[in-house]
């Protein structure tokens, strides 16, 4: 094994989400199977918090993983993040029943400032941070603006979820394998008003639209139901989503830093003026990865529908950053 181990900081590392991430990473489905990891974990100073991780490290351990090169608990970020090339910013208060986001971003937002200031101080300097705790794509926001020694761009917020989700309730509409389906979009936040835009999407080279050819479907039926689905899930397990959410995480990260061969994936990133969205905004745009860098699709036509969806995500999002100005 020669290459040189990677460090990747995970927070909430005994949550829910923390228990469903980490073998995966520290099985190379993150980074790949030739790359070592030290993984440098991070929880609250609670005692049972940090017994919790204490547990799950010793499940690590078990593992006998051969990927993994080393691990640590930490409890204050700003040894949880030192040198860290890689972030996956999950610890966080998850929504409840008949919680709405809107409510997370009080309880939430100190804790992406903090970690913001950290990432600042003691991160690599070409770190790739995701920030999985929601509300994401704001908390992504205070983080970056937390950090102004560090790339903006190096700070993303989690929509592959949703994309994903899209991915399966087409192929269930179509009959077709979600593999097959290429070409998909998610525009906006990563709450119900996310925009997921099929207009574009193809399996294997025909139009996935004209194959579905009902408007009404689209809009009474697969964006209610792609954008609910968190919801639905806490309805249903009481919890909120894990696994799945889980393997989102690891999709965005592995395709940031591996590359998508030309596919197209969703990621929130801070625009920079793209689609007429504000620069900074923390939007989910279709990308491509290569090199370790993000390219936006650009030149996609957004007809009136589109425009209107992708305007009711954006006036969201700029809502929640006027309510965290204070913090930054
Ligand atoms: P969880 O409650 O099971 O675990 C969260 C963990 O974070 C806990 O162990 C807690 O002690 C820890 N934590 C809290 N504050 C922390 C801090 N300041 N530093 C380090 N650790 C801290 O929750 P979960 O189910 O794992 O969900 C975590 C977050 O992910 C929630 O905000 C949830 O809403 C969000 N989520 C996002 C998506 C997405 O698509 N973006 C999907 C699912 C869940
Ligand atoms: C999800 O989309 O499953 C998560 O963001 C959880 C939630 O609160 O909706």
């Amino acid at each position: 094994m020669s290459k040189k181990p990677v460090r990747v900081a995970v927070t909430g590392a005994a949550g829910q989400i923390g228990y469903a991430l980490l073998f995966r990473i520290a099985s190379g489905e993150m980074l790949g199977k030739d790359q070592p990891v030290i993984l440098q974990l991070l929880e609250i100073p609670d005692e049972k918090a940090q017994k919790a991780l204490k547990g799950v490290m010793m499940e690590l351990e078990d593992c006998a993983f051969p990927l993994l090169a080393g691990m640590e608990a930490h409890s204050d970020p700003m040894t949880a993040f030192k040198d860290t090339d890689y972030a996956l910013l999950v610890g966080s208060r998850p929504r409840g029943p008949g919680m709405e986001r809107a409510e997370l971003l009080a309880i939430n937002g100190a804790i992406f400032t903090t970690q913001g200031k950290a990432l600042n101080a003691v991160a690599s300097r070409d770190v790739k941070v995701l920030v999985v705790g929601n509300p994401a794509n704001t908390n992504a926001y205070i983080a970056m603006k937390a950090a102004p020694d560090l790339k903006p761009g190096n700070f993303t917020a989690m929509l592959r979820l949703d994309h994903n989700r899209a991915a399966s309730q087409l192929a269930a509409k179509t009959g077709k394998a979600v593999s097959s389906i290429k070409k998909l979009a998610v525009w906006g936040n990563h709450s119900p008003t996310m925009y997921a835009d099929y207009r574009f999407a193809t399996i294997d080279g025909a139009s996935v639209k004209d194959m579905i050819n009902d408007q009404v479907w689209n809009k009474d039926v697969f964006l209610p139901t792609v954008g609910k689905r968190g919801a639905a899930i806490i309805e249903a397990r009481g919890l909120s989503s894990a696994a799945s959410a889980a393997n989102a995480a690891i999709d965005h990260m592995r395709d940031w830093a591996l590359g998508t061969n030309g596919e197209w994936v969703t990621m929130g990133i801070p625009s920079q003026g793209w689609y007429g969205i504000p620069k900074e905004v923390m939007f989910g745009f279709p990308v491509t990865c290569a090199n370790g860098e993000y390219t936006v699709v650009e030149g996609l036509d957004i007809d009136a529908f589109s425009q209107e969806c992708i305007n009711k995500t954006l006036a969201e999002l700029q809502g929640e950053q006027d309510g965290v100005k204070h913090l930054l």
